[in-house]
């Protein structure tokens, strides 16, 4: 058995075979694996039935994981899962419409990059798919490179050298959800980070969008917010967008640096969808700043 890996889109995305992501993987499948991530920035697994153990094993050939500290509401005796996963599913049996945790949630429905809020945001996410809804729930995945690359040479030329301001206040207040408390809002305060990514394996660029933004250093707000919702507009357009249907045991990748993503919506208050993500790590900020 040998890794294969085929395109699923033209510009991102790309389907794994001939691996199996329960046991230790060789040096050299990891390699395959990074190169596949490097030239298509999400990858699909089918059929890998992992358990948090195996997921977390195998999370780790790629770096260290990021903590779930500080990225939702939960305090932390309250979370539902170790600080290894994020905690992106609703596990309860019924949800209130109402239910702040589900009402935060919608949030994932918005373009964004993971972790983006953070000084140092995330390199990987990797979402396995334990209990998924009958119908809707599909991930969209926007590549920004080639977003970049076919961005016309004026507002390459405006973005290029810009710093944006990120929160997750910034994305929930996008939808109206801005009852947080004290706690909350020194725990969202905002971060800096480039507007313009280049990416440290094949020195490509991309936009490093995300609905986490809220200002554009040195910028007034409302122009800022325009800028970025002008170039979200180019960069979301369908051509540059792979939607991935989900299926049970499935393992999906993709590379924060290099893709936007969104959740569509499905039935979340009667119908469970139980994805276990594991986040690896960033190596640095994008720019200089306080931690
Ligand atoms: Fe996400």
């Amino acid at each position: 058995m040998s890794i294969s890996i085929r395109a699923l889109h033209p510009h991102v995305g790309g389907e794994v075979t001939g691996v199996d992501l329960r046991r230790p993987l060789s040096r050299d499948e990891v390699a395959a694996i990074e190169a596949g991530m490097d030239r298509h920035a999400v990858l699909v697994f089918p059929g890998q039935p992992l358990d948090d153990a195996q997921q977390l094993a195998f999370s780790l050939n790629f770096g260290e994981i990021e903590k779930a500290l500080a990225g939702d509401l939960q305090k932390l005796g309250e979370k539902r899962l170790s600080t290894d996963f994020a905690d992106v599913s609703n596990l309860q049996e019924i949800v209130k419409r109402d239910d702040r945790h589900r009402l935060f949630a919608l949030g994932n429905r918005l373009w964004h990059s993971d972790s983006s809020f953070r000084a140092v945001p995330a390199k990987y996410s990797l979402l396995s798919a334990r209990i998924i809804p009958s119908r809707g729930g599909n991930t969209e995945f926007a590549d920004m490179r080639a977003a970049w690359d076919e961005l016309d040479e004026g507002m390459k030329a405006q973005a290029e050298d810009l710093v944006c301001e990120h929160s997750l206040m910034y994305s929930r207040g996008k939808l109206g959800f801005t009852d947080m408390t004290p706690e909350e809002k020194e725990m969202f305060r905002p971060v800096r980070q480039r507007l313009v990514r280049v990416h440290p394996v094949t020195g490509r660029k991309s936009l490093y969008l995300s609905s986490h933004i809220g200002g554009i250093v040195g910028w007034p707000v409302a122009e800022a917010n325009d800028f970025i919702r002008e170039l979200t507009e180019h960069a979301t357009q369908r051509r540059f967008v792979y939607s991935h249907p989900w299926r049970a045991h499935d393992l999906v990748v993709w590379d924060n640096r290099q893709t936007m993503h969104r959740v569509r919506p499905f039935a979340d208050t009667v119908e469970k969808r139980d994805v276990r993500r594991t986040t690896v790590a960033g190596d640095g900020p994008t720019v200089a700043q306080a931690a």
